[in-house]
């Protein structure tokens, strides 16, 4: 069977986890790799329906992608997910209880999220239409140690992808 890990995206709203998740997934299935994409948005439709963005609703989406990415990636699966995942704590919780947990730490600065503002949500959220929202008010803790960073300021989505699976190779995951 091949080697399930957890490929952890957090970042921003906006900050590019989606779209370097799915342009990642080929990359993998190229490689042989079974590859599932738990994307928050997505998640959050149907496992999360009716959780909202506080800290507490936060966490339990949080856990429960954790729970889901763990049981996929023991069965072999490279479980990418891309939700915010704010805070820290919840992201070490689940680095504690799945020994392939590789974080990726999708860095865009809030100038630049909210320049980009794809969904809208950024320019609502300063006119106070959407309170606690990431970023605005409402925090976003940085992790301190994680495996890969993409700055995705600077680096195109194809030089992340490249950044990603060169250090996949290097921890002998891929
Ligand atoms: S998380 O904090 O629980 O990890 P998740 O990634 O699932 O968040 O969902 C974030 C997405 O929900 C954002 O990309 C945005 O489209 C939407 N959203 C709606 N309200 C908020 C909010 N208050 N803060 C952040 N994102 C929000």
């Amino acid at each position: 069977m091949e080697k399930g890990f957890i490929l952890w995206f957090t970042g921003l709203s906006g900050a590019g986890k989606t779209t370097i998740s799915k342009a990642l997934e080929p990359e993998l299935k190229a490689r042989g790799c079974k590859v599932e994409i738990l994307d928050g948005d997505v998640v959050r439709t149907h496992l999360s329906k009716g959780l909202g963005f506080s800290k507490e609703d936060r966490d339990t989406n949080i856990r429960r992608i954790g729970f889901v990415a763990h049981l996929l990636s023991r069965n072999g699966v490279v479980a990418i997910t891309a939700a915010i995942s704010p805070y820290r704590a919840i992201r070490d919780e689940i680095r504690a209880m799945e020994p392939n947990f590789v974080e990726v730490y999708v860095k865009a600065p809030l100038a630049t999220c909210e320049a980009r503002d794809v969904k809208g949500l950024y320019a609502k959220a300063r006119a106070g239409e959407i309170k606690g929202f990431t970023g605005i008010d409402d925090p976003y803790e940085e992790p301190l140690n994680p495996e890969i960073v993409c700055d995705t300021d600077c680096d195109s989505v194809a030089e992340s992808v490249e950044k990603i699976l060169t250090k996949l190779e290097l921890l002998g995951y891929i």
